[in-house]
């Protein structure tokens, strides 16, 4: 039996074929790739530090609490940066009156530098955002950390990171997802800065008597988050 064959007339215009067919397959995969990057929903956003400033060694090694640092969390609706002069706690080799004292850590380190640059000009270390929602979105920090949500459910693993990543979308559905079904990620509020935390028992189970106690419901409605 003759095997089927194109006929022969067709075999230059195969490249032409196969030339158009790529560029088909280019234009959807170049859409697909545009619809998952790291830029549209901002996830994996990382930029870099101007000094590599490692939270996986101070908040985990170090186990130095959230709130050390980022003090108004549990207060305002913005979780404040540190100012240079909380570094300068441990990584200055000169106290108040300009001694030289032996408790610096580091204090001659070039990677401190700019840190030691800053504290002598007293301006503000220039830290690049991480997270940053539209101008049209409210959101605050202490709503949620007083009632028992994790850092982690919206930042991850930050005292296993070296350079800190955005790991959430921090889009709409992300905020409804929970507001929706909010009792698996509540955990007790002194919980709320160990991310490594475990329920001890059921998540749901924990949360909800967590929700009861403290007549937690978060809002759906447009003007929690659109004001
Ligand atoms: C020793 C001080 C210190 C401690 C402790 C600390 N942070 Fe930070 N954090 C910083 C500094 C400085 C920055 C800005 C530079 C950077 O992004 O790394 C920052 C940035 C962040 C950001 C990104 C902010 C943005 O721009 O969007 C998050 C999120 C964050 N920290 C969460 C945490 C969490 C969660 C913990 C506790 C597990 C923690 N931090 C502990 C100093 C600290
Ligand atoms: C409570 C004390 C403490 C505070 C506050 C603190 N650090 Fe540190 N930091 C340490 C210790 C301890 C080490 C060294 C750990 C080691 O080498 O084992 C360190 C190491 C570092 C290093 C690495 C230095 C090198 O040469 O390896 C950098 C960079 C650094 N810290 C930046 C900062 C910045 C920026 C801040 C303020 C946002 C800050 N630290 C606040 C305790 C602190
Ligand atoms: C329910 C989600 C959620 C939780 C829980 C949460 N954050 Fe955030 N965080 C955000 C969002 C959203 C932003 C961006 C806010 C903006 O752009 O206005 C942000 C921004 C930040 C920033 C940058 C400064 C700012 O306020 O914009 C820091 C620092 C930070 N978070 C630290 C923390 C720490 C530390 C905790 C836990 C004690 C925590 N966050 C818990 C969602 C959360
Ligand atoms: C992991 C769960 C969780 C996520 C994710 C989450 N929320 Fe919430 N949110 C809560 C809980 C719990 C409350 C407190 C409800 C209460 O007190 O009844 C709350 C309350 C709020 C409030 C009310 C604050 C007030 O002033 O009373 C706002 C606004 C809000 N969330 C915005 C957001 C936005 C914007 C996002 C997304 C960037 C978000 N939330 C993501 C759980 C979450
Ligand atoms: C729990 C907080 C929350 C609630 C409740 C909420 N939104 Fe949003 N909304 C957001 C966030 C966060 C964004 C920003 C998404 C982004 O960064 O692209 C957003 C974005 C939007 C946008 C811009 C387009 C888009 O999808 O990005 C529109 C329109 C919008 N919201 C309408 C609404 C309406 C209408 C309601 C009530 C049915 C509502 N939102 C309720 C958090 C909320």
């Amino acid at each position: 039996m003759k095997r089927f064959q194109f006929p022969a007339w067709i075999n230059p215009l195969l490249p032409v074929m196969a030339g158009f067919l790529g560029i088909v397959l280019v234009y959807y995969g170049g859409l697909f790739a545009y619809a998952i990057q790291p830029e549209t929903s901002d996830v994996g956003y990382r930029p870099e530090q101007p000094v590599p400033f490692s939270h996986a060694l101070h908040a985990g090694r170090l186990k130095m609490d959230c709130r050390y640092c980022h003090n108004t969390v549990e207060i305002a609706a913005h979780a404040a940066v540190p100012p240079v002069a909380t570094c300068l706690n441990c990584h200055q080799g000169k106290n108040e009156k300009g001694e030289a004292v032996a408790v610096g850590i580091h204090v001659e380190s070039v990677k401190l530098a700019p840190v030691r640059e800053a504290a002598a000009l007293n301006e503000p270390i220039p830290w690049q955002r991480v997270h940053d929602l539209p101008d049209y979105v409210y959101f605050d920090h202490s709503a949620h950390v007083t009632r028992g949500v994790s850092c982690v459910s919206c930042h991850g693993r930050v005292d296993q990171m070296e350079v800190v990543e955005q790991k959430a979308t921090l889009a709409m559905g992300f905020c409804l997802k929970c507001h929706r079904d909010a009792e698996p990620n509540l955990r007790p509020v002194d919980q709320v800065t160990n991310l490594g935390w475990k329920p001890d028992g059921d998540a749901k189970a924990i949360g909800a008597a967590i929700a009861l106690e403290r007549g937690i419901h978060p809002s759906e409605h447009c003007t929690t988050c659109h004001r």
